[in-house]
């Protein structure tokens, strides 16, 4: 499956070096990942440095989705993608040895873990819903709810040194398990030059996530001129979606990602009294209680929705813009009471359900 997902990866060449520029700006302004590091334990700072990019890479993903921006020191191959796949689901990679990454991003539940919180070692509560990693390849100015890191390089050795993650004590820890391991040495010398190091975990359970691509929808096939491919429910409600009088949900989730990478409070958990403030922990004011707006590509495989995993259904989703989110005066005047009629509604869900979802070949 995975050959078949690297040859649908077509190499474009680079027009140039583009650097990371103002996005990386930014965010590095602001120490990125600063929560997790005062969390981590041992792990040096010399893994993180290794990783921060120096310059991207356009690589093409099909004729209608954006290019990925991959750093240039990090190109994928097969080699690194099976070894990231296997480094992904190897519980190994935390403390106890009892969970991977995919105890919280799994395939089977659209690649988050169907919960409203993740839940770290000996049960320890996280804060945030697991994001679904579906398409996280194609966001270039931030990942996480907050857009704390930049990079996937960057951020697959957080979770792995978290306490309220995977809680591994020290990179000596990991390195150890890793060239004692009947498989790793050889798959990292096969996959990297320097063999089994911090960095190349990173590097190798990046070019893995990179294959996690919504690469084909109904939508996509219907905008290409099969107009069969989608519903009549879901053509009405892609219609009320897009339409700035009626649902308007495109001005922040416009097509192919929908989604525009930016970051809002559209009132989700505003009426908690010590609220998630969001991309405040990594801007500071003016953005109280704002997420990155999510991708919606596959969006029917990922329940429950938001930052905080409280809206348990699409319909839910629907209902909650509807009645114009939850008031709160930093709420974005955007997101206003809709009054849909129950048709409106179904085909809104109809639209996400069956319009976005993944079609496998
Ligand atoms: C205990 C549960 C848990 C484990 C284990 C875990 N994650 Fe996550 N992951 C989360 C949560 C929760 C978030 C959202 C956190 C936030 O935004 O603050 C997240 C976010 C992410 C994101 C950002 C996605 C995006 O769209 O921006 C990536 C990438 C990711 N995780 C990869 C990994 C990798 C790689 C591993 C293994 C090394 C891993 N995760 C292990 C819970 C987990
Ligand atoms: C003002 C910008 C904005 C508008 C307008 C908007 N959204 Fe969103 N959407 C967001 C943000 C930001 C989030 C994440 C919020 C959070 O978790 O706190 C989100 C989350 C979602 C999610 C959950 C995604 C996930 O992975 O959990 C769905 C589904 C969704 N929006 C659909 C819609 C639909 C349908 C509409 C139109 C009725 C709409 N959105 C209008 C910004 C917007």
């Amino acid at each position: 499956m995975m050959g078949s997902n690297l040859k649908n990866l077509v190499w474009l060449l680079c027009l140039s070096l583009a650097f990371v520029g103002c996005d990386r700006e930014s965010v590095s302004s602001v120490d990125p990942g600063s929560e997790a590091k005062s969390e981590s334990r041992e792990q040096s700072d010399t893994a993180q440095a290794e990783l921060t990019p120096v310059a991207t890479q356009a690589v093409a993903v099909n004729d209608w989705l954006p290019p990925m921006q991959v750093p240039v020191d990090n190109l994928s191959s097969e080699q690194k993608v099976a070894l990231g796949e296997k480094l992904f689901a190897d519980p190994l990679l935390s403390l106890d040895q009892s969970m991977s990454c995919s105890t919280c991003h799994d395939r089977e539940s659209g690649w988050s873990n169907g919960q409203s919180f993740a839940e770290g070692v000996n049960g320890q509560p996280g804060t945030r819903n697991s994001l679904s990693i579906l398409n996280v390849g194609l966001y270039d100015k931030g990942l996480f709810w907050d857009g704390r890191v930049l990079t996937l390089e960057q951020q697959a050795l957080k979770p792995i040194f978290e306490k309220t993650e995977m809680a591994m004590d020290s990179e000596s820890t990991l390195l150890e398990r890793l060239n004692s391991h009947p498989d790793y040495p050889a798959l990292f010398g096969a996959a990297f030059d320097d063999g089994v190091t911090i960095a190349n975990v990173a590097r190798a359970l990046a070019c893995f996530e990179r294959t996690i691509v919504v690469r084909e929808t109904a939508y996509d096939r219907y905008v290409r001129g099969d107009k069969t491919a989608m519903s009549k429910s879901a053509i009405r409600g892609l219609k009320i979606f897009s339409n700035p009088r009626r649902a308007n949900c495109i001005s922040c989730h416009p097509a192919p990602m929908f989604t525009d990478q930016q970051y809002y409070n559209i009132g989700v958990g505003m009426d908690k009294k010590d609220y998630d403030m969001g991309r405040h922990h990594v801007l500071g004011w003016g953005s109280f209680g704002k997420f990155r707006s999510p991708s919606l590509r596959g969006i029917d495989q990922s329940a429950p929705y938001m930052h905080d995993g409280s809206l348990p259904t699409l319909e839910e989703v629907v209902e909650y813009y509807d009645r114009g989110g939850i008031r709160h005066k930093y709420t974005d005047t955007a997101v206003q009471r809709l009054r849909l009629n129950d048709q409106q509604k179904k085909d809104l869900v109809e639209f996400m359900r069956q319009g976005l979802a993944e079609i496998k070949e």
